[in-house]
């Protein structure tokens, strides 16, 4: 049975990750902050039987990043998906950029997919189908940018994109296939509810990109339809 570790799999695009995956038959390891308090994940797990097991993590901590991995120390993770993300509304127009929440959204948005990945390396290597992806965003294109605005998480998504890349070229050789995605604008607390795409349009368009990757797709920026989207 393949398997996936989820990040933020509580609410938005992680809790349609955690559901789809479920019912395509996946052990889904559903990591999110407070496993007490989420009500439809929680449902979804109870209708999996036994297929979603519920995981907390902070995904900024260190050491809750370190717990969860020996904890799960005999489990082969086949796809790490690193989902949590911010928005980092607080610092995000000209003249409003105080540094206090810039770093906290580089923290989650950024360092975070990268620990994760130090973290759960092993449990990658030791899978079958060896993916790491990250839930970036369009707004993390330097290329497409002619908009302006969204400091903190423009930044935040382009140096996400950038330590993937990163990871691509150093996972190569160890057969590990490491991908970016965009999801769309999609309503979910944070795409507000003018968003066009539904959590269940986007969700079925990733999964269908990562159903086809391989090694030979390492290191690209993909859309939810699958098409590739300059840096
Ligand atoms: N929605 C869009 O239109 C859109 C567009 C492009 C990219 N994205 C990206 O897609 C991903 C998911 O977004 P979404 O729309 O589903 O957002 P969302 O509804 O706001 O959900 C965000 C998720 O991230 C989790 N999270 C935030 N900080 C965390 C932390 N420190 N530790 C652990 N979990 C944390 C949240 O957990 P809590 O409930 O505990 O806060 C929640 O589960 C993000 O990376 C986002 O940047 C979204």
């Amino acid at each position: 049975m393949s398997s996936i570790l989820i990040t933020g799999a509580n609410r938005g695009i992680g809790l349609e990750f955690t559901a789809q995956y479920a019912a395509a038959g996946w052990r889904v390891l559903a990591a999110c902050r407070d496993p007490s308090e989420t009500g439809d994940l929680r449902r979804i797990a109870e209708a999996a039987g036994g297929a979603v097991s519920l995981h907390r993590l902070e995904v900024t901590d260190p050491q809750s990043i370190r717990r969860l991995a020996d904890e799960l120390s005999s489990q082969p993770v086949d796809l790490l998906l690193n989902n949590a993300g911010v928005a980092g509304r607080e610092a995000a127009n000209f003249g409003q950029t105080p540094a206090k929440p810039w770093l906290d959204t580089l923290a989650v948005n950024v360092v975070a997919p990268m620990h994760m990945a130090e973290a759960f390396l092993p449990h990658v290597q030791r899978s079958e189908r060896r993916i790491i992806a990250t839930i970036s965003s369009r707004m993390g294109s330097v290329g497409e940018n002619d908009q302006g605005g969204s400091y903190a998480y423009r930044s935040s998504k382009a140096a996400v994109n950038a330590v993937a890349k990163n990871l691509s070229v150093e996972m190569k050789n160890k057969g590990i296939t490491v991908v970016v995605l965009h999801p769309g604008w999609v309503r979910t607390d944070m795409g507000g509810p003018e968003a066009p795409v539904s959590p269940e349009e986007s969700v079925t368009g990733l999964k269908g990109v990562l159903d086809k990757v391989t090694l030979a797709d390492t290191g690209k920026f993909l859309n939810y339809d699958g098409t590739e989207i300059p840096w």
